[in-house]
This record gives C-alpha cells, structure tokens and sequence, in this order.
C-alpha cells in the first residue's frame, strides 16, 4: 500500500476545512483581531464581521439573528440545549422528566444522564424500531405536562437514519414541551428551516461540513427558557459568555454558505455513489446487513454489520490497505464495547461488534468507491477464513 493514495470515507466523523472557508477565516487571526466588544475600530470591524456571520446563518435556518448562540461545537450546543433547558424548566415550572431517544450521540445521551444521576430529573427513553427511528406515536404516550424537554436525533451519526422532527415537533408544542433536536449530522444534507422542522432548539456543528473544528451554534427560539451555562461578560445575550471565536464564526458562515451552494449537487452525486455501495455489500458479501434505514438515510451514509467479523480487526486490516473507516463501537483499552445505538435497535452484542460505517464526501469518486469495495471483499473473506 505504500505508492497508493489513501481513501478517505470517514466524512461523518469529520471534513476536510474547504479552501474558500479557510481563505474567509484567515484575515481575523491577525489583521482583523478586534474584540467585537470594544467600541474602537478595531472591535467596530470585528463586531461588523460576527453579525455579518450571525445574519448569513439566521438566513439559511430561517429563525432570528437573535436566536443564534455560537458555541465551540455540536457537543456544547447539545449540552447547552439540554441542561440549560432542564433547569431554567424546573426552577419555573417544576418540570422534572426528560425524554430523549436511546440512539442519541454522546453529548445528549451522557448529558441526559448526568441530569438524572445527579440532578435528580426522571429519565425516560423513546423506543426506536428496527431502522433506530422514533415514533410520533411513541412520543405521545410518553410526553408529560412534566416534561422539561424531549430531545431527538436528526440524522443519525451511526446508521444515517433521519428521524421524522415535524411530526415529533407537533406534539411537544401541543404539551407546551421544548424540543431540541441534534441537527449536526443533517446540516450538509437535510432541510434546516427551523419554522418548517417547528422546533425550539437545534444544534449545528461546522466540522461535518467542510468548516473547521470547535466552532458550532445552537438556535434557540425566541422565550425559551433556558439557563446560561457560561456565566461571564453576557455575550450571546448573556446564555454564552466568553470573547466570542471570530476567525472561526467566520468559518462557520463560509461552510454554510458552502452547504447552500453545493447541497444539490453533493446529494445527486452521493446517493448514486452510496446505493452502489451499498447493493454491491448486501449482494456479494456473505452474512451481510446494511443498518438503519434504506431510503430514509443521509444520502453520503453507509452501514453495516458482517456477521463474524471482528469490527476493530476490519478497520485495522482496511487502514493498512489505506482505507479510512469508522465503527459504532466505543474501544476502551483494546476491549470493544458494542454500540448503545444497535443495541437499541435490537441487534445482540456480537453483531453490534461487527458493525462498519462508510460514509463518503464531496470529492469521493467511482472508482474510489470501486478500490474499496473490492478490499472490503477480500479483507472479510480472510477475517472470517
Ligand atoms: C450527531 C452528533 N452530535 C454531536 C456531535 C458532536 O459534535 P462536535 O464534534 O462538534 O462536538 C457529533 C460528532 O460526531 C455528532 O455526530
């Protein structure tokens, strides 16, 4: 493998930061270094460059330039969303229970828990059927008056399958119940109109779409009630304090601008590449499953489980062939633990071992496609031989 380029097809975990996005960022890292806050030309300049960025993202969201926090990344958005919202509920209504999905990332997941552990919330998750899709119905059995706020996945990171918000949306606004939902996987690829997606709160993150890494945003409707978990100066209307991060605020807006120029086209081009991929696993790959939904799934996003296969010794083996892949499972010192995602979806701990995702962007190729397909061939049959 040593003269071959390496592929990479891990778009899911990160991107690449695109040229024109790093070109916008760098005049702020040095000559435009101002505070916004400061009242001198400098911070004038600086002030003018983060509303500039607030009001191209209010745009594509279709919400307030208002309703904006810019936060270091989709994990603060979401933990923002979450606990911000479950204690400004409690202390104003006495809301205590909260309902998130089982097959939320980390950063809702763990916060949810943490509410529970030690602030004492009443935890509760939806069901999710075999595809790791909510229901509505299943959301309105369980939705309380009590209910501080009912938090659910997008897109999502493991399996792409893309949950119905409007719908969830409807019924958390008929109980007056906030709902948050982590769009940091769908941003690239799905609808983002917050009036049309009808909901409260929605994390944004600018590495999953060729912005840089540690910049993200959370809208926040209009009389939310939710708790500032940064104390400080009062930027962001005083729910985030801190300097705000310009070059990087730049960045974002320049990757969202990017997102709106290009999303047609990245979507033609990757839903072709993606259902080859995938028909070309299910038909010649032995014991094969593709996870998450098939039509119903982010257009760059493939899944799967290869009964048998040991998932760590498969991204191994394809690194070593210069393939870049991920799996669900989280590896604590060499001993694997199976996704809490496929788990929820019903798949036994030793098929959720031998999970793959393969998940491509904008400048993967057909033939790049075809290299990896045929290794992946070879790389199981010798696994499992
Ligand atoms: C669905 C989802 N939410 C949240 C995050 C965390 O975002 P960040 O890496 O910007 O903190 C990720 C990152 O993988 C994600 O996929």
């Amino acid at each position: 493998m040593k003269n071959r380029p390496r592929i990479y097809l891990d778009y899911s975990a990160t991107t690449p930061i695109a040229q024109p996005v790093l070109n916008a960022m760098l005049p702020f890292f040095k000559d435009e270094f101002g505070n916004p806050s400061s009242i001198h030309i400098f911070g004038q300049k600086a002030e003018g460059a983060l509303e500039n960025a607030r009001n191209t993202i209010a745009s594509f969201l279709n919400c307030r330039s208002d309703e904006l926090i810019f936060t270091s990344g989709g994990t603060e958005s979401d933990n923002l969303a979450l606990r911000g919202v479950a204690l400004a509920r409690r202390k104003n209504f006495g809301a205590n229970h909260i309902l998130i999905s089982p097959v939320e990332h980390h950063a809702v997941s763990k916060t949810a828990q943490q509410l529970a552990k030690i602030f004492g919330f009443e935890l509760e998750l939806l069901e999710v059927d075999s595809y790791g899709l909510v229901s509505p119905e299943n959301l309105r059995q369980k939705i309380r008056h009590d209910t501080a706020l009912v938090s659910i996945i997008y897109a999502n990171n493991e399996i792409g399958s893309i949950n119905p918000i409007p719908e969830c949306a409807k019924i958390c606004r008929e109980f007056s119940v906030p709902f948050h939902s982590d769009a940091v996987q769908a941003t690239a690829y799905l609808p983002l109109n917050v009036n049309i997606l009808n909901v409260d709160l929605l994390s944004i993150g600018a590495h999953k779409f060729y912005g840089p890494k540690g910049i993200g945003a959370l809208y926040v409707k209009q009389h939310t009630p939710i708790l500032p978990m940064q104390t400080g100066g009062g930027q962001e209307w005083g729910i985030r304090s801190g300097t705000p991060n310009i070059p990087y605020i730049v960045g974002l807006a320049e990757a969202i601008k990017f997102v709106e120029n290009y999303q047609n086209e990245w979507i033609e081009h990757l839903q072709r590449l993606r259902d080859e991929l995938i028909s070309y696993v299910l038909e010649n790959i032995p014991d094969s499953q593709l996870t998450g939904h098939p039509t119903l799934r982010l257009p760059n996003h493939a899944s799967f489980v290869f009964d048998g296969v040991d998932s760590q010794k498969l991204l191994m083996l394809l690194d070593l062939e210069g393939f870049a892949c991920s799996s669900g499972s989280a590896c604590k010192t060499g001993n694997p633990l199976p996704s809490d995602v496929l788990l929820a979806m019903g798949y036994s701990p030793k098929l959720a071992l031998s999970s793959l995702r393969v998940t491509l962007g904008k400048d993967t190729t057909q033939e790049q496609i075809e290299r990896f397909l045929t290794s992946l061939e070879k790389i199981i049959a010798k696994i499992r031989s």
